[in-house]
């Protein structure tokens, strides 16, 4: 055990995550996703004396009153929260639910008169006071009359608990609102919320939050909202024996002259700990927040920093301040079982959200309108953090397959969107969670890194720097950074072609991105917004015309030259020509947010060079070409033929990206056609092209006995088994057989950690029950989480359609699959060609009781739609798609309602392309397979 490093006590923990002490905080920032829930929770009874309330609820129709509005008036200010929660870790014995229950007094001050007090409540049972009603009142400043309640009442549709009073709160003054109150403890993910688990045959119950976007209302009535930021003082009621944590330094816990001025801590479940589990994270998490504080020139605003792994989270994540909460799989490493992608992750998304202690809590966007900026620079900024935990891992590049081309697959779409949204129509909670999707993480992350590259790391982060400083414990909008970036550009002298706001303005607020042509014949260069499905109607206006400012860095037959920008729709640069042998090769190292085509004769020298000398490209932009070229040719813009062309290399190259890439645009290919004639002659060139790779990895690792060195040449093998098995090599999938079936003999499992999903899934996949059960035993037995999902995606592999249709009925299940992992597992079935109609038929029969009981994640939910849906390509299933649409309008589709047209317009593409490539994608694989003679 490390120093500074806590463990759980038996019973259970119990965590609030809030902020207290003298700071400002962020508790509207602090937070999941809220839709409204079956359950009724008016059931819960009185436990702590009072008289719990059924309030009456109003079911009026709409009107224009003030608690009819989503927002918040401005006219009441929050300045702090004295909360004391009490959560129940058995169930009430007369209802059998578990419940919480607690009293908090807001002192706020009034900034404008008013008779009205409205505060953010949902699914709260109220204790009626001696007054009669739902709250007090009491005055902070002497001798001023405080009005009496009139009405009180709960407003669910805007969830507000709502107070009329006789007479007007004065401006300047402040007050104190005392509530009393209780809630369900359930295991609903979201507000205040149960986690379990088993430890020795015993259950153990733990209570912890997740507050974001808007569910701190949920815990207790709070102004709710992220620039209501005020100061809490925190109270935890628990059992002796069990852990409290907030996250603020416990009252007398440290003391002032403490050697160890921010400890670090992580907590997790006691067995985990125990097994060294939390090691990697503690000992990375002290450099990455010595980084982040270098970066930032700002040193860490809290006295301390725990981390704690909870077995049921529903988001990856979550910045809490002082007290980042995570899924057990992003936190927890064992050598014994993570795979070097298990790693990354648990690095990156430490980086990530210790990125957020600073940029999202010390200074806080005003409202969700501008998520996209604090999730993109996180997002962008974890590759730094990650980079500095683990420097040989060359972990900076992976942005450009993990985010860059990740998201051009959506922003390629006209039901896309801009990055920035305007304020007035981000209301409901619905909308806010909309908001938590690849757009703004991944466009964000992207955007950003091309800013940070065309400004110089140096005047960003002097940028960055200062409108930290000027903006901690506060608020801010998007343009305040480009000001403050701006401000570094005038100091440094740095030349732009316009302003930081002009050109990102481009990027911000226009959805997609160009195609950049550059004909080499000619010099010229232009743009054109690029559409995956050429004949897709763009019905969205943009305030630029669909013309960004484009940032072009670019080599010329190998050697860098200087950087160019692109305004307006065309313009000649004489030094992008090439005569004779010499070729252009531009977005360098895909640092710019754009696709590239050429003329047809680069195209054809690049190609060539890709057959000859392929090391004269530089990797990233070898796996920039393969995706590039495939996109292209979706769009109709060259040929599929060409696309294809740019994979015959791929026998020689060794490399992870050019591989990953080439194997995501196949990856297409193989859900177009696994079900068609082309899959055959398919098979029969990728496992041509595959073998050189397999047969390299079998030298370099001995016969598979030894892991190599490299972190990508790790994620290169393990490509190299899933395509060889995949393609059918026989070789790869007796090798997969033999080692689980070793495991299942002895019971001793010998399979590399990095190897394990994809020998998992193909030995499942080639066998029956007897194998699956073997699995779903481990998976119920893992002592890590990181293993448990492994089998849990390796038990979607089954051919066997019985098999598939009872795992879709566990995923409903909570005792067999928990709910954080249940819409993830039906994609995983789904992702299986077998699996993909069973997973859809039971979507669709079960959409309402999914929708109530787990449409509330804001990532899952429109990744089970784009993951059920992404095989589709014929007519008959867009009719099923479009009716699935229409007969659910009522039930909604909350967070996933955007999914939903985009699946049906990347099947609609989806249907011509294959309708004009399907022959010739034949004739391509049929061609390239055909014996030399
Ligand atoms: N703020 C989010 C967590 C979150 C997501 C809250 C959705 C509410 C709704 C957190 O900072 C985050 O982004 N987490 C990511 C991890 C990251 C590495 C992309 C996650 O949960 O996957
Ligand atoms: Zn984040």
């Amino acid at each position: 055990m490390g120093k500074g490093f806590y463990i759980s006590k038996p019973v259970g923990i119990v965590s609030i995550i809030l902020c207290a002490g003298a700071l400002a905080t962020i508790i509207a920032l602090s937070v999941v996703y809220s839709e409204e829930k079956a359950k009724n929770n008016n059931q819960v009874s009185p436990t702590d004396g009072g008289t719990t309330s059924k309030p009456p609820v109003t079911t009026l129709a709409p009107s224009n009153e003030p608690w009819d509005k989503y927002r918040l008036p401005k006219n009441l200010v929050p300045d702090h929260y004295n909360l004391t929660l009490w959560p129940r870790l058995t169930p009430d014995l007369t209802t059998g639910l578990y419940i919480f229950t607690g009293k908090s007094t807001v002192e706020f001050e009034t900034t404008e008169e008013t008779d009205l007090i409205l505060i953010h409540s949902s699914k709260l049972n109220y204790t009626i006071l001696e007054n009669g009603h739902l709250a007090r009142l009491t005055s902070v400043n002497s001798g001023v009359r405080v009005p009496l309640i009139k009405v009180s009442w709960l407003q669910s549709v805007t969830q507000y608990l709502v107070l009329q009073l006789d007479g007007k709160l004065m401006t300047g003054h402040r007050y104190h609102l005392y509530t009393k109150f209780t809630g369900e403890l359930a295991d609903d993910l979201g507000g205040f919320y149960r986690s379990e688990y088993m430890e020795d045959g015993v259950k153990k119950v733990v209570a912890t939050t997740q507050m974001q976007p808007t569910d701190a209302r949920k815990a207790f009535p709070c102004f709710d909202e992220p620039a209501m930021k005020a100061i809490f003082y925190i109270t935890l009621i628990h059992d002796r024996g069990t852990v409290a944590l907030s996250n603020g330094e416990e009252k007398g816990s440290m003391v002032s002259d403490n050697p160890n001025p921010n400890p670090i801590r992580i907590f997790a479940r006691k067995p985990a700990i125990a097994a060294g589990q939390g090691e990697y994270a503690l000992n990375k998490t002290g450099p990455i927040l010595k980084f982040f504080e270098k970066y930032y020139n700002s040193s860490y605003p809290l006295p301390k920093s725990d981390q704690i792994a909870l077995p049921d989270f529903n988001a990856g994540a979550m910045e809490n301040w002082g007290l980042i909460t995570y899924r057990e799989t992003a936190l927890l490493y064992d050598k014994e079982f993570s795979s070097n992608s298990n790693k990354q992750r648990i690095a990156t998304i430490i980086a990530h959200e210790l990125a957020h202690m600073w940029f999202g809590n010390l200074v806080t966007l005003r409202w969700w309108n501008d998520l996209w900026l604090n999730e993109g620079f996180a997002s962008y900024v974890e590759y730094l953090g990650a980079h500095e935990a683990e420097p040989d891992w060359n972990v900076k590049d992976l942005i450009v397959l993990g985010d860059v081309h990740r998201v051009f697959a959506v922003d390629a779409l006209a039901s896309s969107h801009p990055l920035s949204s305007k304020e007035e129509d981000i209301q409901k909670p619905a909308q806010i969670s909309e908001l938590f999707d690849a757009i703004s993480y991944s466009k964000g992350a992207s955007v950003l890194r091309m800013l940070s590259d065309f400004l110089t790391e140096e005047v960003f982060t002097m940028g960055l720097r200062t409108y930290l400083s000027e903006f901690a414990f506060g608020n801010a909008v998007y343009t305040d950074l480009w000001k403050h970036l701006q401000m570094a550009v005038d100091a440094n002298g740095t030349e732009l072609p316009d302003t930081v706001h002009n050109i990102m303005n481009t990027w911000v607020l226009q959805m997609g991105f160009p195609v950049v042509t550059i004909d080499t014949k000619t010099g010229v260069v232009s743009q054109k917004h690029f559409l995956l499905d050429p004949d897709s109607e763009v019905t969205a206006p943009s305030p630029f015309n669909y013309e960004w400012i484009v940032p072009i860095k670019w080599m010329k037959t190998g050697a860098v030259q200087s950087p160019y920008w692109l305004r307006g729709k065309s313009a000649t640069n004489d030094a992008m020509k090439a005569l004779g042998t010499e070729w252009v090769l531009a977005n360098l190292n895909v640092v710019g947010y754009y696709r590239v085509n050429y003329d047809e004769e680069n195209w054809g020298g690049i190609t060539g060079l890709l057959i000859l000398f392929f090391k004269l490209i530089p990797v990233i932009n070898r796996a920039q070409l393969v995706d590039d070229a495939f996109n292209l040719a979706r769009a109709k813009i060259i040929s599929t033929v060409l696309a294809l062309n740019t994979t015959k290399y791929l026998d020689k190259e060794r490399e992870y990206m050019p591989w990953e890439s080439a194997l995501n645009n196949l990856d297409f290919f193989y859900l177009m056609f696994d079900r068609s004639e082309v899959y055959g002659p398919m098979q029969d060139y990728l496992r041509k092209q595959v073998t050189p790779l397999f047969n390299y990895y079998k030298t370099l690792t001995e016969n598979w006995s030894k892991v190599p060195d490299g972190h990508m040449d790790q994620y290169n093998q393990v490509n190299a088994i899933s395509l060889a098995c995949r393609t059918g090599l026989e070789e790869c999938q007796n090798l997969a057989k033999t080692w689980f079936k070793q495991w299942m003999d002895t019971n001793n499992n010998q399979i590399h950690p990095n190897l394990r999903s994809t020998v998992y899934c193909n030995a499942i996949a080639a066998s029956g029950a007897n194998e699956w059960e073997f699995a779903w035993s481990q998976f119920k037995n893992a002592t890590i989480a990181t293993e448990a999902d492994k089998l849990r995606s390796a038990l979607a592999c089954t051919k066997q359609p019985w098999l598939l249709n009872r795992y879709l009925e566990y995923t409903l299940d909570p005792k067999m699959i928990r709910k954080q992992d249940a819409t993830s597992t039906i994609v995983y079935i789904a992702n299986n060609v077998i699996g993909q109609s069973l997973a859809w038929d039971f979507v669709r029969a079960r959409w309402s009781y999914i929708f109530t009981q787990y449409g509330g994640g804001s990532f899952s939910f429109s990744n089970l739609i784009n993951g059920v849906t992404k095989r589709f390509s014929t007519e008959f299933e867009l009719q099923q798609l479009k009716q699935f649409k229409e007969d659910n309008a009522e039930v909604g589709f909350g967070s996933g309602t955007l999914a939903v047209d985009q699946s049906i317009e990347r099947t609609t593409a989806n249907i011509k392309w294959i309708a004009e490539n399907k022959q010739n994608v034949l004739n391509w694989f049929r061609d390239e397979t055909k014996p030399v003679f």
